[in-house]
């Protein structure tokens, strides 16, 4: 048997990471600015993190949700002071995928209302609902036809008030910042305004964090910039810095009812593990100060860069968008300047490195790309 060959791969095989480094098997050490999709949070192979996962490997990894399980009350303590969102309530599950489709059926079965808002260039992952509200049109099967989604243009608040006028819509779901549609941020006062009018017309605002949360924005939350409190929040990536593991963070008011949500895998006792190690590491090590900090610093002096067309993002979460495809230039940045980046379309590069990454990383990074954007 042969793996199903989906994927493009880099020519790359890498045996060894630590913090924002990457090695391959002949010992050539890559600057790792992508954080394989953004998972990598607290860097890799974080001394605390792997004690932890060891050794609650040692005692007991896994048992279903048949049984009592303080770890994931431990996390849902901790996330909920780190987030600030203290008074929701937190259903674990595996993938950002699996986030976004319970979040969307959760809205459904509170509602019961049927019909789905999105934004174009949206992405929330593969599975029924997620890949539904995700506008790549050749991602969707014949399967998938049936469930009634709008897509609206990103940033338009009077498209929005028009579509939930008619008071039909059970959700609304949207990214803290767009990232595989090429990191868009969304205004402010267009959040603010998108969150009244659920409210007035019933429907539930989702906002899917999975690339934009834990800290990456330089606040826990991207949406906390516009101040709105969105009745679901989704997380995945750097929740597990690498460890499958995600969750649906679900306000007060959401009936919990028996039955009608469930995992056999999510929020095991290893997933907790690890889920526990990482917020534990990026309170102590103030990642989500470091992401701000670091974050602005790269986007300012990237902002210098005369041959770039525009600099977006917050925080460590960067598009680089310019005039003409970058894929010689990627390709160039990969293999002689041996840096891993991300890229959205064709013409943005992506970064997203580990939360970690220091001042001396940053500067490292802005050499070697400098040199490949002056060529
Ligand atoms: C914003 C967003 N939502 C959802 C997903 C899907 O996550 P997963 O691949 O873990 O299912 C992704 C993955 O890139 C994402 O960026």
């Amino acid at each position: 048997m042969k793996p199903f060959d989906v994927y493009s791969r880099w020519a790359i095989e890498p045996v060894r990471g630590k913090g924002c480094k990457i090695y391959d098997k002949d010992g050539t050490e890559y600057l790792d600015f992508y954080g394989g999709h953004a998972v990598i949070s607290i860097g890799h192979s974080h001394p605390h993190y792997i004690e932890a996962l060891t050794k609650q490997l040692n005692q007991i990894g896994f048992y279903s949700n048949a049984v009592l399980n303080s770890l994931q009350d431990e996390y849902a303590e901790k996330l909920g002071k780190l987030s600030g969102y203290d008074d929701y309530s937190l259903f674990m599950v595996n993938s950002g995928a699996e986030a976004n489709e319970n979040a969307l059926k959760l809205a459904s079965f509170h509602n019961g209302r049927k019909k789905v808002v999105s934004f174009r260039k949206a992405f929330h992952g593969r599975t029924f609902a997620a890949v539904k509200v995700t506008d790549v049109p050749g991602y969707l099967a014949p399967i998938n036809e049936n469930m009634e989604v709008n897509f609206l243009p990103f940033n338009d608040i009077e498209a929005v008030r028009e579509r939930l006028s008619r008071n039909d819509v059970s959700s609304v779901i949207i990214e803290g910042i767009q990232g595989i549609g090429g990191i868009q941020v969304p205004e402010p006062a267009f959040l603010q305004a998108l969150s009244r009018l659920c409210k007035e017309t019933g429907t539930v605002l989702i906002v899917d964090e999975i690339q934009s949360g834990y800290g990456r924005s330089g606040k826990f939350f991207a949406h906390q910039y516009a101040g709105i409190r969105p009745d679901i929040i989704t997380i995945a990536k750097g929740m597990g810095n690498g460890f499958p593991v995600s969750g649906v963070l679900i306000a007060p008011g959401f009936k919990a009812v028996s039955g009608q949500l469930g995992t056999t895998f999510g929020g095991n006792f290893l997933a907790c593990a690890a889920a526990n190690a990482v917020i534990d590491v990026m309170k102590a090590e103030n990642l989500i100060e470091n992401a701000a900090v670091i974050g602005n610093y790269l986007i300012g002096e990237l902002k210098k860069l005369p041959q770039i067309k525009e600099v977006r993002g917050c925080g460590l979460m960067i598009g680089i968008e310019f005039e003409t495809p970058i894929k010689p230039m990627r390709d160039r940045l990969l293999f002689e300047e041996k840096v891993f980046t991300g890229v959205t379309g064709s013409n943005v590069f992506r970064l997203l490195p580990p939360l970690c990454v220091s001042k001396e990383e940053a500067d490292e990074f802005l050499k070697r790309f400098k040199k490949i954007v002056s060529i």
